[in-house]
């Protein structure tokens, strides 16, 4: 089990999120060392977390932000990334949105739809300059995820489908203020086998080939982010095998020399990093059942309620040697509010402290502050 600063944690209200600096310095050269010499490019999602500390990180190892909102690409331009290293992508893009983007020169708007196409074009020439663009195609991959976090697929809402994608590059193309760059994937997200990467590798070749036949060659291919990791062994794992994920590209993908690949990675870099930090309120006995009642809810970690997911659930502070058998649930108003079923602790009492572990990624940045009226969780950094 991981050593937790215990003495700092009980002068901490809870709940809190914990975050464990050196843990995310490693991960970001593990990340580097996985590119080595390749022209590959990381962009890291804010959506995963925005918190400052995290992104002072990720900005000094130099990497790029993937933002989806004119608030994450101002959270990206306050931490310092450069702004021809902010990429824009999202269904929605807002006019305000675009605007604070062109006004800000961002490197590239990741655009998903023809008359989000038209828009950028019509507001970039309105102000004299000239977008970069990548077009989003939804390249129909099934990424074998949660069905919530599936994106590649032509029933979701993301991209332009393949057939439509001729109509947009030509678009582009007689357009003097939209500079088409490059091609946007992203097939989904929590993807622990590679091989839906493989597919897209084949998908993008043949789509490469098609336009080149055409006289058409794109400056850089975006896959987009995804790559899982391990929520049930944290500490075994507590880096995602970024080599294996970026060798599979450098065999299956062809690129031309003066090719970019850009990736988008956010909860890869930042969930293990991370753990909630809730005090144990009650135990109660039920029928047959014991419960573990927490002070952190789904209104702080909602990941579980959404999509079934699973944190792994570490009493802290037990010195207990035996064990029992407890779900642990939180104090909302709801069934869903439940961190674990048959969760096996050690005999775990009022005033406890529990880890729910790997929870740096899509945790505080999706914390709820209204429902059942309650404060938001608090944060400690540990240098
Ligand atoms: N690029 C695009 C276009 C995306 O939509 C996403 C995530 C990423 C990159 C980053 O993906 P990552 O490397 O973090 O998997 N709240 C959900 C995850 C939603 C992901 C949305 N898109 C969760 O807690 O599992």
């Amino acid at each position: 089990m991981t050593q937790f600063p215990i003495a700092k944690f009980r002068q901490h209200s809870t709940p809190f999120y914990f975050y464990d600096l050196e843990l995310l310095h490693s991960t970001l050269d593990a990340l580097k060392d996985g590119i080595g010499k390749s022209p590959f490019f990381v962009h890291y999602a804010l959506k995963a977390n925005t918190n400052p500390q995290l992104l002072a990180a990720i900005v000094e190892s130099g990497f790029g932000a993937d933002c989806v909102s004119g608030g994450e690409i101002k959270a990206a331009v306050n931490a310092g990334f450069e702004s021809s290293k902010i990429f824009f992508a999202g269904v929605g893009k807002g006019d305000d949105e675009i605007d604070y983007a062109l006004d800000h020169h961002i490197g590239c708007f990741n655009v998903e739809s023809m008359p989000e196409l038209e828009l950028i074009a019509e507001m970039a020439s309105n102000k004299a300059v000239v977008a970069n663009v990548a077009l989003r195609v939804n390249p129909n991959i099934d990424a074998h995820t949660h069905h919530y976090i599936t994106t590649g697929l032509n029933e979701n809402k993301f991209g332009i489908a393949l057939e439509l994608l001729d109509n947009a590059v030509a678009y582009c193309q007689k357009q003097p203020n939209l500079r088409l760059i490059g091609l946007h994937f992203h097939i989904g997200s929590q993807i622990t086998d590679l091989e839906p990467y493989r597919l897209l590798c084949e998908r993008i070749n043949d789509l490469q080939d098609k336009y080149a036949s055409k006289g058409i060659k794109f400056d850089l291919i975006n896959v987009g982010g995804g790559l899982g990791i391990d929520y049930d062994n944290p500490d075994q794992n507590p880096v995602p095998d970024f080599k294996a994920f970026f060798d599979l590209f450098r065999k299956e993908l062809h690129l031309s020399a003066d090719q970019q690949l850009h990736f988008e990675l956010g909860r890869s870099v930042v969930a293990q990093c991370g753990s909630l930090i809730t005090k144990v309120i009650y135990v109660k006995e039920g029928l047959g059942k014991k419960f573990v009642i927490v002070d952190a809810g789904m209104t702080d970690l909602l990941r579980p309620a959404l999509y079934q997911a699973h944190h792994k659930i570490e009493n802290i502070t037990s010195t207990a040697t035996e064990t029992d058998r407890y779900d642990v649930v939180g104090p909302i108003c709801e069934s869903s509010d439940c961190f674990g079923v048959d969760e096996i602790l050690p005999i775990t009492r009022r005033g406890d402290l529990i880890a729910l572990r790997s929870a740096g990624a899509y945790g505080e940045i999706m914390a709820m502050h209204q429902y059942n009226m309650r404060s938001v969780p608090g944060c400690l950094v540990e240098e």
